[in-house]
């Protein structure tokens, strides 16, 4: 998957670039943190919003971030201690998936928690790219798209990446 993502121009001019700590069976991102922190850029990680609920916002990620466990058991960096900054102000998210189609619809865990906090993606186009992550093998066919779906730029796997058109 790193060596997808060294392709992409959306990746190589990211400055701020959003990853997730690869959690049960998703494809790994330990590789592709390393290569973010060792060009130079800011990497981000996801964290429950404790007053928005449902929400995400991104904290500042390094060796010496203090990191906690969620409420779904998932380690992230602690709210109180850490460099907020929400999704707006990305240049990159990448993110999760447990399925994707041609298209670029996405099914995650069914929370709803990055279509929520990308909800301002929906009238505006351009920042952040969305990359979404996943095995080759995870593509379907197609996936039904709800209404609060937030679309995909690219989807990276550990074969291809791909821009979408939408
Ligand atoms: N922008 C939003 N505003 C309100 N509810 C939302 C929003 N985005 C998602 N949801 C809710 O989150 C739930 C899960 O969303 P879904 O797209 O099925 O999950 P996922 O994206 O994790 O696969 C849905 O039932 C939906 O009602
Ligand atoms: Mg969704």
């Amino acid at each position: 998957m790193l060596r997808q993502f060294s392709r992409r121009p959306e990746y190589a001019f990211a400055n701020r670039i959003a990853l997730y700590l690869t959690n049960d069976g998703e494809i790994d991102t330990s590789w592709l943190i390393k290569d973010v922190m060792a060009r130079g850029k800011e990497v981000y990680l996801p964290v429950l919003h404790p007053l928005r609920k449902g929400h995400l916002t991104f904290i500042r990620y390094d060796q010496n971030t203090p990191m906690s466990t969620n409420r779904f058991g998932i380690s992230e960096p602690d709210f109180r201690r850490g460099t907020r900054i929400s999704a707006r102000f990305m240049s990159l998210i990448c993110l999760p998936l447990v399925a994707f189609d041609t298209r670029g619809n996405r099914l995650g865990m069914g929370g709803g928690f990055y279509d929520r906090t990308l909800a301002f993606m929906r009238n505006k186009g351009q920042k952040p790219s969305l990359a979404g992550c996943a095995y080759a093998f995870q593509e379907v066919p197609l996936l039904p798209a709800e209404s609060w779906d937030i679309p995909l730029t690219l989807i990276v796997t550990d074969h291809q990446a791909k821009r979408l058109t939408s």
